[in-house]
Protein backbone atom coordinates (compact mmCIF):
# COMPACT_ATOMS: atom_id res chain seq x y z
CA UNK A 1 0.00 0.00 0.00
CA UNK A 2 1.10 4.17 -0.40
CA UNK A 3 1.04 4.12 3.11
CA UNK A 4 3.13 1.41 4.25
CA UNK A 5 6.61 3.66 4.50
CA UNK A 6 4.76 6.55 6.49
CA UNK A 7 3.26 3.33 8.82
CA UNK A 8 6.68 1.12 8.61
CA UNK A 9 8.50 4.55 9.52
CA UNK A 10 6.48 5.78 12.64
CA UNK A 11 8.66 4.46 15.94
CA UNK A 12 5.83 2.20 17.51
CA UNK A 13 4.96 1.03 20.69
CA UNK A 14 2.60 -2.41 21.02
CA UNK A 15 0.68 -2.96 24.12
CA UNK A 16 -1.10 -5.69 23.21
CA UNK A 17 0.52 -8.89 22.24
CA UNK A 18 0.06 -11.90 23.15
CA UNK A 19 3.52 -13.84 23.06
CA UNK A 20 1.91 -16.99 22.47
CA UNK A 21 -0.07 -15.96 19.53
CA UNK A 22 2.81 -15.13 18.18
CA UNK A 23 3.77 -18.57 17.43
CA UNK A 24 3.70 -19.24 13.58
CA UNK A 25 3.39 -22.82 12.30
CA UNK A 26 6.90 -22.83 11.47
CA UNK A 27 7.87 -22.89 15.16
CA UNK A 28 5.38 -25.00 16.18
CA UNK A 29 6.90 -27.55 13.58
CA UNK A 30 10.36 -26.75 14.58
CA UNK A 31 9.69 -26.80 18.32
CA UNK A 32 7.55 -30.12 18.17
CA UNK A 33 10.70 -32.00 16.01
CA UNK A 34 13.39 -30.81 18.71
CA UNK A 35 11.27 -31.74 21.46
CA UNK A 36 10.53 -35.54 20.22
CA UNK A 37 6.50 -34.83 19.72
CA UNK A 38 4.52 -35.65 17.39
CA UNK A 39 1.89 -32.81 16.52
CA UNK A 40 -1.74 -33.90 15.80
CA UNK A 41 -5.46 -32.38 14.90
CA UNK A 42 -6.80 -31.57 18.28
CA UNK A 43 -10.15 -32.41 16.97
CA UNK A 44 -9.54 -36.23 15.12
CA UNK A 45 -6.60 -36.68 16.61
CA UNK A 46 -4.95 -37.50 13.21
CA UNK A 47 -1.16 -36.80 13.03
CA UNK A 48 -0.14 -34.05 10.72
CA UNK A 49 1.90 -35.50 7.96
CA UNK A 50 3.42 -32.20 7.40
CA UNK A 51 3.64 -28.16 8.22
CA UNK A 52 1.25 -27.50 5.25
CA UNK A 53 -0.98 -30.02 6.44
CA UNK A 54 -0.74 -28.71 10.11
CA UNK A 55 -1.06 -25.10 8.41
CA UNK A 56 -4.64 -25.99 6.59
CA UNK A 57 -6.12 -27.90 9.67
CA UNK A 58 -5.44 -25.36 11.86
CA UNK A 59 -7.32 -22.81 9.28
CA UNK A 60 -10.31 -24.75 10.09
CA UNK A 61 -10.00 -24.60 13.94
CA UNK A 62 -11.51 -21.72 16.46
CA UNK A 63 -9.01 -19.12 17.43
CA UNK A 64 -9.15 -20.89 20.91
CA UNK A 65 -8.75 -23.92 19.92
CA UNK A 66 -5.39 -23.34 17.70
CA UNK A 67 -4.15 -21.10 20.39
CA UNK A 68 -4.35 -23.32 23.54
CA UNK A 69 -3.24 -26.24 21.33
CA UNK A 70 -0.29 -24.36 20.03
CA UNK A 71 0.88 -23.88 24.14
CA UNK A 72 1.75 -27.95 24.09
CA UNK A 73 5.06 -27.78 22.20
CA UNK A 74 6.37 -25.01 24.64
CA UNK A 75 8.28 -27.15 26.73
CA UNK A 76 12.24 -25.50 27.24
CA UNK A 77 13.72 -22.36 28.22
CA UNK A 78 14.97 -22.42 24.55
CA UNK A 79 11.52 -22.78 23.23
CA UNK A 80 10.33 -19.10 25.58
CA UNK A 81 13.45 -17.84 24.15
CA UNK A 82 13.25 -18.41 20.48
CA UNK A 83 9.52 -17.86 20.87
CA UNK A 84 9.93 -14.40 21.80
CA UNK A 85 13.14 -13.95 19.92
CA UNK A 86 11.22 -14.30 16.81
CA UNK A 87 8.81 -11.98 18.02
CA UNK A 88 11.68 -9.15 18.81
CA UNK A 89 13.32 -9.42 15.32
CA UNK A 90 9.89 -8.80 13.59
CA UNK A 91 8.80 -5.89 16.31
CA UNK A 92 12.69 -4.03 15.09
CA UNK A 93 11.99 -4.60 11.51
CA UNK A 94 8.27 -2.66 12.02
CA UNK A 95 10.31 0.00 14.11
CA UNK A 96 8.59 -1.23 17.32
CA UNK A 97 10.59 0.36 19.98
CA UNK A 98 8.79 -1.24 23.41
CA UNK A 99 6.41 -3.16 24.08
CA UNK A 100 4.30 -4.40 26.99
CA UNK A 101 3.51 -8.37 26.20
CA UNK A 102 1.16 -10.95 27.16
CA UNK A 103 2.02 -14.31 28.71
CA UNK A 104 -0.61 -16.66 30.18
CA UNK A 105 1.35 -18.60 33.04
CA UNK A 106 -1.70 -20.79 33.75
CA UNK A 107 -1.32 -22.20 30.46
CA UNK A 108 2.06 -23.45 30.81
CA UNK A 109 2.48 -24.62 34.68
CA UNK A 110 -0.62 -26.60 34.07
CA UNK A 111 1.78 -28.58 31.56
CA UNK A 112 4.07 -28.79 34.08
CA UNK A 113 6.45 -26.40 33.03
CA UNK A 114 7.85 -24.23 35.91
CA UNK A 115 7.82 -20.49 35.85
CA UNK A 116 11.50 -20.66 36.39
CA UNK A 117 11.26 -21.80 32.68
CA UNK A 118 9.60 -19.86 30.85
CA UNK A 119 10.61 -16.38 32.89
CA UNK A 120 14.15 -17.43 31.66
CA UNK A 121 13.39 -18.26 28.52
CA UNK A 122 11.22 -14.57 28.38
CA UNK A 123 14.59 -13.01 30.04
CA UNK A 124 17.26 -14.25 27.74
CA UNK A 125 15.12 -13.02 24.93
CA UNK A 126 14.41 -9.89 26.07
CA UNK A 127 18.10 -8.63 27.17
CA UNK A 128 18.94 -9.53 23.65
CA UNK A 129 16.15 -7.63 22.23
CA UNK A 130 17.24 -4.56 23.90
CA UNK A 131 20.98 -4.77 23.45
CA UNK A 132 21.01 -5.82 19.43
CA UNK A 133 17.69 -4.98 18.60
CA UNK A 134 17.05 -1.91 20.26
CA UNK A 135 13.55 -3.49 20.94
CA UNK A 136 12.62 -2.75 25.16
CA UNK A 137 9.88 -4.52 26.86
CA UNK A 138 8.07 -5.43 30.18
CA UNK A 139 5.54 -8.21 30.82
CA UNK A 140 1.68 -8.53 31.24
CA UNK A 141 0.62 -11.59 33.24
CA UNK A 142 -3.04 -12.24 32.35
CA UNK A 143 -5.52 -14.49 34.39
CA UNK A 144 -7.19 -16.69 32.54
CA UNK A 145 -10.92 -15.76 33.14
CA UNK A 146 -12.39 -19.21 32.44
CA UNK A 147 -10.14 -21.06 35.37
CA UNK A 148 -10.85 -20.50 39.03
CA UNK A 149 -10.15 -17.50 41.34
CA UNK A 150 -7.95 -19.71 43.31
CA UNK A 151 -5.90 -20.70 40.00
CA UNK A 152 -5.46 -16.96 39.87
CA UNK A 153 -4.77 -15.92 43.01
CA UNK A 154 -1.59 -18.66 42.92
CA UNK A 155 -0.35 -17.10 40.15
CA UNK A 156 -0.41 -13.54 40.85
CA UNK A 157 1.84 -14.74 43.97
CA UNK A 158 4.44 -16.59 42.07
CA UNK A 159 4.22 -13.55 39.67
CA UNK A 160 5.59 -11.35 42.50
CA UNK A 161 9.33 -13.08 42.37
CA UNK A 162 9.60 -11.57 38.80
CA UNK A 163 7.97 -8.06 39.22
CA UNK A 164 11.97 -6.79 37.62
CA UNK A 165 10.34 -7.99 34.79
CA UNK A 166 5.97 -8.35 34.73
CA UNK A 167 4.71 -4.56 35.12
CA UNK A 168 0.99 -5.27 35.28
CA UNK A 169 -1.91 -8.13 35.32
CA UNK A 170 -4.52 -8.84 32.73
CA UNK A 171 -7.31 -10.77 32.35
CA UNK A 172 -8.00 -12.71 28.89
CA UNK A 173 -9.54 -15.78 27.27
CA UNK A 174 -13.16 -16.42 26.81
CA UNK A 175 -15.04 -13.81 28.20
CA UNK A 176 -18.53 -14.76 27.90
CA UNK A 177 -19.93 -14.84 31.24
CA UNK A 178 -16.96 -14.51 32.68
CA UNK A 179 -16.35 -10.87 33.79
CA UNK A 180 -13.37 -9.10 35.58
CA UNK A 181 -15.33 -8.90 39.07
CA UNK A 182 -14.91 -12.82 39.40
CA UNK A 183 -11.56 -11.83 40.22
CA UNK A 184 -12.06 -8.83 42.49
CA UNK A 185 -9.78 -10.44 45.44
CA UNK A 186 -6.97 -10.79 42.56
CA UNK A 187 -7.00 -6.90 42.03
CA UNK A 188 -7.59 -5.45 45.22
CA UNK A 189 -4.79 -7.80 46.27
CA UNK A 190 -2.44 -5.97 42.94
CA UNK A 191 -4.10 -2.62 44.30
CA UNK A 192 -3.29 -3.00 47.79
CA UNK A 193 0.59 -4.49 47.38
CA UNK A 194 1.02 -2.07 44.67
CA UNK A 195 3.35 -3.24 41.93
CA UNK A 196 1.54 -4.17 38.84
CA UNK A 197 -0.90 -2.04 36.85
CA UNK A 198 -4.05 -3.48 35.91
CA UNK A 199 -5.62 -4.14 32.71
CA UNK A 200 -8.62 -6.49 31.32
CA UNK A 201 -9.88 -7.72 27.89
CA UNK A 202 -13.47 -6.21 27.55
CA UNK A 203 -14.90 -7.89 23.95
CA UNK A 204 -13.15 -10.37 22.51
CA UNK A 205 -16.02 -12.84 22.09
CA UNK A 206 -18.27 -11.20 24.55
CA UNK A 207 -21.71 -11.32 23.45
CA UNK A 208 -25.07 -9.67 25.70
CA UNK A 209 -22.55 -8.99 28.99
CA UNK A 210 -19.74 -6.96 27.28
CA UNK A 211 -21.27 -3.51 27.94
CA UNK A 212 -21.06 -4.51 31.49
CA UNK A 213 -17.58 -5.73 31.48
CA UNK A 214 -16.26 -2.86 30.29
CA UNK A 215 -18.25 -0.50 32.66
CA UNK A 216 -16.54 -2.86 35.77
CA UNK A 217 -13.57 -2.11 34.00
CA UNK A 218 -13.50 1.27 34.10
CA UNK A 219 -15.48 1.77 37.31
CA UNK A 220 -14.47 -0.62 39.80
CA UNK A 221 -12.34 -3.31 39.29
CA UNK A 222 -9.32 -3.29 42.09
CA UNK A 223 -11.66 -0.64 43.66
CA UNK A 224 -12.12 2.21 41.20
CA UNK A 225 -10.73 0.68 37.79
CA UNK A 226 -8.10 -0.33 35.72
CA UNK A 227 -5.27 1.38 33.98
CA UNK A 228 -5.92 0.67 30.43
CA UNK A 229 -8.49 -1.59 28.89
CA UNK A 230 -7.65 -4.40 26.15
CA UNK A 231 -10.03 -3.88 23.38
CA UNK A 232 -13.64 -1.88 24.78
CA UNK A 233 -14.51 -1.26 20.66
CA UNK A 234 -18.04 -1.66 21.85
CA UNK A 235 -18.20 0.94 24.43
CA UNK A 236 -18.98 3.00 21.24
CA UNK A 237 -22.34 1.79 21.18
CA UNK A 238 -23.03 3.50 24.28
CA UNK A 239 -22.38 7.45 24.60
CA UNK A 240 -22.40 7.10 28.67
CA UNK A 241 -19.45 4.43 28.74
CA UNK A 242 -17.32 6.73 26.07
CA UNK A 243 -17.98 9.51 28.41
CA UNK A 244 -16.75 7.50 31.51
CA UNK A 245 -13.58 6.14 29.57
CA UNK A 246 -12.90 9.75 28.70
CA UNK A 247 -13.21 10.92 32.39
CA UNK A 248 -11.12 8.52 33.42
CA UNK A 249 -8.83 9.42 30.88
CA UNK A 250 -8.05 5.07 29.84
CA UNK A 251 -6.57 4.55 27.00
CA UNK A 252 -7.92 0.97 24.77
CA UNK A 253 -5.73 -0.99 23.10
CA UNK A 254 -8.10 -1.89 19.72
CA UNK A 255 -6.97 -5.30 17.44
CA UNK A 256 -9.22 -5.05 14.16
CA UNK A 257 -7.89 -8.41 12.84
CA UNK A 258 -8.87 -9.72 16.09
CA UNK A 259 -12.51 -8.37 15.86
CA UNK A 260 -13.47 -9.70 12.43
CA UNK A 261 -13.61 -12.98 13.98
CA UNK A 262 -16.66 -11.90 15.42
CA UNK A 263 -18.30 -8.64 13.78
CA UNK A 264 -19.10 -7.77 10.56
CA UNK A 265 -15.69 -5.43 8.65
CA UNK A 266 -17.77 -2.37 8.45
CA UNK A 267 -19.78 -1.18 11.68
CA UNK A 268 -16.41 -2.35 13.30
CA UNK A 269 -14.08 0.11 11.58
CA UNK A 270 -17.11 2.75 11.93
CA UNK A 271 -16.68 1.94 15.55
CA UNK A 272 -13.16 2.52 16.11
CA UNK A 273 -13.27 5.64 13.96
CA UNK A 274 -16.19 7.21 16.14
CA UNK A 275 -14.20 6.44 19.65
CA UNK A 276 -11.15 8.18 18.19
CA UNK A 277 -13.10 11.24 16.67
CA UNK A 278 -15.23 11.06 20.45
CA UNK A 279 -11.41 11.93 22.27
CA UNK A 280 -11.28 8.72 23.73
CA UNK A 281 -7.35 7.86 23.79
CA UNK A 282 -6.68 4.76 21.33
CA UNK A 283 -4.06 2.94 20.23
CA UNK A 284 -3.89 0.09 17.53
CA UNK A 285 -2.17 -3.71 18.81
CA UNK A 286 -1.56 -7.14 17.34
CA UNK A 287 -3.27 -9.71 19.43
CA UNK A 288 -2.78 -12.63 18.21
CA UNK A 289 -0.61 -12.17 14.24
CA UNK A 290 0.27 -15.65 14.18
CA UNK A 291 -3.61 -16.45 14.69
CA UNK A 292 -4.74 -13.68 12.44
CA UNK A 293 -3.49 -13.95 8.29
CA UNK A 294 -0.18 -13.36 9.76
CA UNK A 295 -1.22 -9.30 10.49
CA UNK A 296 1.70 -7.89 12.51
CA UNK A 297 1.26 -4.28 13.90
CA UNK A 298 1.95 -2.53 11.05
CA UNK A 299 -0.52 -4.60 8.82
CA UNK A 300 -3.45 -4.07 11.45
CA UNK A 301 -2.23 0.32 11.84
CA UNK A 302 -2.35 0.15 7.82
CA UNK A 303 -6.22 -1.16 7.30
CA UNK A 304 -6.71 1.42 10.50
CA UNK A 305 -5.69 3.89 8.26
CA UNK A 306 -7.71 2.80 5.08
CA UNK A 307 -11.15 1.75 6.83
CA UNK A 308 -11.40 4.35 9.08
CA UNK A 309 -10.18 7.09 6.37
CA UNK A 310 -7.25 8.28 8.69
CA UNK A 311 -5.12 10.81 7.82
CA UNK A 312 -1.19 10.84 8.24
CA UNK A 313 -1.47 13.29 11.11
CA UNK A 314 -4.13 10.71 12.87
CA UNK A 315 -1.99 7.63 12.89
CA UNK A 316 1.08 9.71 14.33
CA UNK A 317 -1.52 10.66 17.25
CA UNK A 318 -2.13 7.14 17.54
CA UNK A 319 1.07 5.83 17.59
CA UNK A 320 1.82 8.75 20.34
CA UNK A 321 -1.52 7.57 22.19
CA UNK A 322 0.51 3.75 22.68
CA UNK A 323 3.94 5.67 23.86
CA UNK A 324 1.16 7.93 26.27
CA UNK A 325 -0.47 4.71 27.28
CA UNK A 326 2.38 2.64 28.27
CA UNK A 327 3.75 2.19 31.74
CA UNK A 328 7.15 2.60 30.71
CA UNK A 329 9.38 4.93 33.04
CA UNK A 330 9.54 9.07 31.43
CA UNK A 331 13.12 8.84 29.75
CA UNK A 332 11.35 5.36 27.72
CA UNK A 333 8.68 7.41 26.43
CA UNK A 334 10.96 10.38 25.78
CA UNK A 335 13.38 8.71 24.03
CA UNK A 336 10.59 7.44 21.64
CA UNK A 337 8.73 10.68 20.80
N1 LIG B 1 -9.00 -12.84 23.21
C1 LIG B 1 -9.08 -13.34 24.43
N2 LIG B 1 -8.09 -13.99 25.00
C2 LIG B 1 -6.95 -14.13 24.32
C3 LIG B 1 -6.81 -13.62 23.05
C4 LIG B 1 -7.88 -12.93 22.47
O1 LIG B 1 -7.81 -12.46 21.32
N3 LIG B 1 -5.55 -13.92 22.65
C5 LIG B 1 -4.98 -14.58 23.65
N4 LIG B 1 -5.81 -14.72 24.67
ZN1 LIG C 1 -5.72 -10.01 23.37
Amino acid sequence: SDDYPFIQALPKVDLHLHIEGTLVPELRWKFAERNNLTLKSPRTGRTYASLEDLKSEIETFTFFEAYYDGFNVLLTKQDYSDLAMNYFERAAAMNVRYVEIFFDPQGHTNRGVSWETFMSGFKEAATKAEQELNVKSKWIMCILRDWSPESAMQHYEAALKYRDMIIGLGLDSDSYKFPPSLFENVWSRARADGFFKLTAHCDDGAKEDVHEHIREAVCSMGGSGADRIDHGINAADKPELVELIKQRGLGLTLCPCAYLRHQPAEPMYRKIALLYKAGVKCMIGSDDPAYMDDNWQVNNMLVVKAKCGFSNEDMTNIARNAVDMCWGPPELKKAIY
